[in-house]
């Protein structure tokens, strides 16, 4: 019995589970059961990777602490999970004490052996936010081919790849203001110490499909390998580093660290020593991963591992990306789906089977094509599969499966001699072969029953044996197809086990090999439907809207518009002015540079306005009962600049500042967007 660790990538904890995700969990789901069905021990490991800058802006958008969030998004993601039929033996969180604890021992055995160093980093900074900016939250132009809206890593119009440096017209996609270069010390690991070991790890041993050892070869093992930025200032969701104040370590070191601590968690409830399963090389660690993740669990992870005498990987298991129709998943098509509206609509099964039937160990995308899904639900699944149940078993309700099992021309000895070819592809992570095999078994089975036709033998009382006979034999291969599909389709696994008066839980492999005979067969319950075309298009039309953020968001605004909106009756239009008369009136960007009461008068404050340069207005304002003179003093305001002086009791007024509202507590200054010059015109 081999003692197996198996992990999927951790989802980041600041959005919903989708179809793109499901692929991965899906296929580790299926890997793990298997590995169950022939006997070994498997435990999989999953949680939520909790930590960086995007979840801690997510936070502080919505208004709560970001362990608010991580906790509301969990019972999110586990519901999804739990809806596919994708059981965890713990699913944890990359914000745990148990993560925190193994990422320091990995991190002073890291400065143990000599491999971080502090290194000055520039980066662009948010000063209205106050945080550093990640590539994907500074946008400007291409410093290339000058294309405009660009994210900070690389221009999609003409794919060249710079730093955020070389951005022109950089702004932060936080605050939409222009940020300044700033410098910060940063924790660099010198992982070109460890190439050699790199070298051979990914190269030899077979840890890795060979077209991504080769990749690996070509792409990076050839040249030095760069220093790892490992830390990032406050303010940073996520671990602070004990020996470095002030700094925090970049989510993508702590976030493999969260398989360890999620399986720590495991062991503590489990009564299991962790370190038998992540520091004795009798354990087998085997993780699942999408292509786009490949340099940090290929070259860092086990870096890591290797320097602090974790065990190593027995393998990287790498699937590629999820096309729907062909296409990348899309929003506004309709086809980025989540998981939670994928259920709304449609049996788990269908997707579990249909992915099932289109993974083989290759790292090539997988495509989801909804005339192709519901073509093959309903061929194999519905047509080869369960109908092969559904046309036998109420024959034999009453009399069971027969005393000694029939004589079959060889069908269930052909089932039978499947299992070692069917245990290796699933080993492989070849589930197209598996389910190939599979139908193979289906396709002769569906062939007898058409053959012998039951339904026309149960008219005829002298014929009862032979259908029994018939029924049995249908029934038996029906349950081979079933214990092969069981790690794809486990809840009709145990439904199919009920009919047969047997417990799914306790099938392994080898049951194929002896059939039932002289067994009770249960009341059939209906096993699965057809897949409707008409759920599909609804699941896609609801996807469509979901995916409609900015429409709705102005309907909100729209809405608390018109609960607090001033009738326009109350104050009617003026007659059409034409743009020259407009132009007459010379608005411009003021600041206030004095404010102070008037003593002598009940609503106004005296006010001098700053245009820039030298040019000062005096004003007298009548917003003294919604403003205090300290909190004007400084900011930016529109003036009408070019109106008639009036000479006033206390004074001078050189001009006006613009305001809304009907007056008393309620008058709006109107000030423009931040960046905005003292002097500018207003047109
Ligand atoms: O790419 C991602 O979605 C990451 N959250 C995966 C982390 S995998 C592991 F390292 F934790
Ligand atoms: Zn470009």
């Amino acid at each position: 019995m081999r003692k197996i660790l198996v992990t999927s990538a951790l989802p980041y904890a600041n959005g919903p589970i989708h179809i793109g995700h499901l692929v991965e969990y899906i296929q580790t789901d299926i890997w793990v059961r298997a590995q169950r069905l022939r006997g070994n021990r498997c435990v999989y490991i999953c949680a939520d990777d909790t930590h960086g800058t995007a979840i801690m802006i997510r936070a502080n958008k919505e208004g709560i602490t970001p362990e608010k969030l991580i906790a509301d998004v969990r019972e999110q993601h586990l519901a999804s999970f739990t809806g596919m039929d994708i059981q965890f033996d713990n699913y944890g969180s990359t914000n745990a004490s148990e993560s925190y604890e193994t990422c320091c021992e990995i991190w002073s055995a890291l400065r143990k052996a000599g491999l971080v160093h502090e290194k000055k980093v520039s980066q662009l900074f948010d000063t209205q936010v106050g945080t550093f900016l990640a590539d994907r939250f500074v946008k400007g132009t291409c410093p290339k081919c000058g294309a405009e809206d660009q994210y900070g890593d690389s221009c999609d119009k003409c794919g060249a790849t710079y730093s955020p440096a070389d951005l022109k017209n950089p702004v932060s996609a936080l605050s939409g203001t222009t940020p300044e270069m700033r410098e910060a010390e940063h924790l660099m690991v010198e992982i070109e110490r460890l190439r050699p070991f790199l070298t051979e790890w990914t190269q030899n041993g077979g840890h890795l499909q060979p077209e991504i050892a080769n990749y690996l070869a070509g792409h990076f093992l050839g040249d030095e390998l760069r220093d790892w930025d490992i830390s990032r200032p406050a303010p940073y969701f996520g671990f602070e580093i004990p020996d470095s104040p002030g700094n925090y370590w970049y989510v993508w070191f702590d976030a493999p660290i969260g398989y360890i601590g999620s399986t720590r968690v495991w062991c503590k409830r489990e009564n299991e020593d962790w370190e038998r399963w992540w520091k004795d090389p009798e354990t087998e660690i085997h993780h699942f991963i999408g292509k786009d993740i490949t340099y940090f669990h290929t070259l860092f992870w086990p870096a890591m591992l290797k320097t602090a005498g974790f065990n190593l990987p027995e393998k990287v298991h790498i699937h590629g990306m999820l096309t729907t129709n062909g296409e990348k998943m899309s929003k506004s098509k309709g086809t980025f789906i989540k998981a939670d509206t994928y259920l709304k609509y449609l049996d788990p099964a269908y997707l579990r089977y249909y992915f099932a039937s289109k993974l083989t160990n290759r790292v090539d995308d997988v495509d989801l094509n909804f005339a192709d899904i519901r073509e093959k639900v309903n061929s194999d699944l519905v047509g080869k599969l369960v109908n092969l149940a559904s046309r036998t078993a109420k024959f034999v309700k009453e009399l069971g499966t027969s005393s000694v099992y029939p004589e079959d021309s060889g069908l269930f000895e052909f089932g039978a001699s499947q299992a070692e070819e069917i245990a290796q592809a699933y080993e492989e992570c070849d589930f197209a072969k598996v389910t190939r095999l599979v139908m193979a078994i289906g396709d002769r089975a569906n062939k007898f029953v058409e053959d012998s036709a039951p339904w026309a033998l149960r008219k005829d009382p002298a014929r009862q044996q032979e259908l029994q006979d018939v029924c049995s034999i249908a029934l038996n291969l029906y349950r081979q197809m079933v214990i092969y599909l069981s790690p794809i389709l486990p809840k009709l696994a145990a439904q199919s086990a009920a009919l047969l008066n047997e417990n799914a839980e306790s099938w392994t492999i080898n049951d194929v090999k002896v059939p039932l005979c002289g067994t009770k067969v249960n009341e059939f319950s209906h096993l699965m439907n057809r897949m409707d075309e008409k759920a599909i298009d609804a699941m896609i039309e609801e996807t469509r809207e979901e995916n409609k953020p900015e429409e709705s968001q102005n309907e909100e605004v729209k809405s608390q518009w018109e609960d607090s909106a001033q009738p326009l009756e109350d104050e009617p239009l003026e007659e059409v002015c034409t743009i020259d008369d407009f132009c007459k009136v010379d608005l411009r960007v003021a600041r206030i540079i004095m404010a102070e009461e008037v003593p002598e008068a009940r609503k106004l404050l005296h006010l001098t306005l700053s245009l820039g340069g030298d040019v000062t207005k005096n004003v007298f304002a009548g917003i003294k009962s919604a403003y205090k003179p300290e909190d004007l003093v400084g900011r930016l305001v529109v003036c009408v600049a070019n109106l008639q002086p009036r000479q006033m009791k206390f004074g001078l007024s050189e001009g006006m500042v613009c305001a809304a509202g009907p007056g008393g507590k309620d008058i709006f200054l109107l000030s423009p967007d931040s960046g905005a010059q003292p002097g500018q015109r207003i047109h």
